[in-house]
Formats: C-alpha cells, structure tokens, sequence
C-alpha cells in the first residue's frame, strides 16, 4: 500500500534496500554472522546502484530475534528477510539489484533470497490504519 500527500521527490527508486547493521545484526562479537557493510557500498558505489536502488545501511530495525535481518521496500511494499548468515545472501541481493537497475523495472526476489522472507506485522491488528490517520 501507498499513500502519498503532495509532497514530490527527485529521487523516486525502484527499490530501496535496508541492511540491518544495529545492536544485533553483524555483530560478530555477539556470536551473530558478519554484515558485509564495506562490501555492500562499495558493490553499490561500484555498479552505480544508488539511482535505481537505494542502499540504506540501518540501525536496529526491530526483529533481532531473526539475525540479519534485510528489507527490500518497493512500490509494492516491504519484504522482510530474517536470518541471513552467509556472504552470499548479501551477494545475491546486490545482484538482484543489478540486474533491477539494468531491466529499469522491479523483478521478483530470487528464491535463495525469499525463502528468508517473514512477516514483519501483526496484520490483524494494523487493519483499517491508513484510512484511520488523517494525511496532515
Ligand atoms: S539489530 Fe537487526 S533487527 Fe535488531
């Protein structure tokens, strides 16, 4: 779902992707798998993502208990990625993002991605809220 006011940006993406890098996620001296932040910006810088596919390393997006935790949000709407424990999770993302930006239109998650995807919200409870809120 989208709800937009009259406010209007120049840099509308595709996608943006978030990388947890918070209390959690990638904190090695936790116990938790590496977070290859370094990597990830540089790979971005390096195929000039950012127009197409915004790369936003985050602090603590809520759902700790799933380390690492990823977020792809699009037009329609967010994928939650939990539990991800390889470089080649972080690898594929990148990938998919290339290949977003090459097309210059979204494409499915790949499937060694999706298999990670969780449900972020209490979707019962959320019901209703948009048309609830006043948009001023
Ligand atoms: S530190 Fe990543 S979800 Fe909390």
């Amino acid at each position: 779902m989208t709800v937009t006011g009259g406010a209007v940006t120049k840099r509308a993406v595709l996608a943006q992707v978030l990388i947890c890098s918070g209390c959690c996620c990638g904190k090695t001296e936790k116990g938790k798998p590496p977070v290859p932040v370094d990597w990830l910006k540089a790979r971005w810088k390096e195929l000039g993502l950012k127009k197409r596919v915004q790369l936003t390393i985050s602090g603590c997006l809520g759902p700790c208990d799933l380390v690492n935790v990823v977020c792809v949000m699009t037009q329609q709407g967010p994928v939650w990625l939990g539990g991800l424990t390889d470089f080649d999770h972080y690898a594929a993302i990148a990938d998919w993002a290339s290949a977003v930006m090459e097309r210059g239109a979204l494409l499915p998650l790949p499937e060694e991605l999706m298999r990670f995807a969780f449900e972020r919200f209490d979707v019962g409870a959320g019901a209703g809220l948009y048309t609830a809120l006043p948009i001023n």
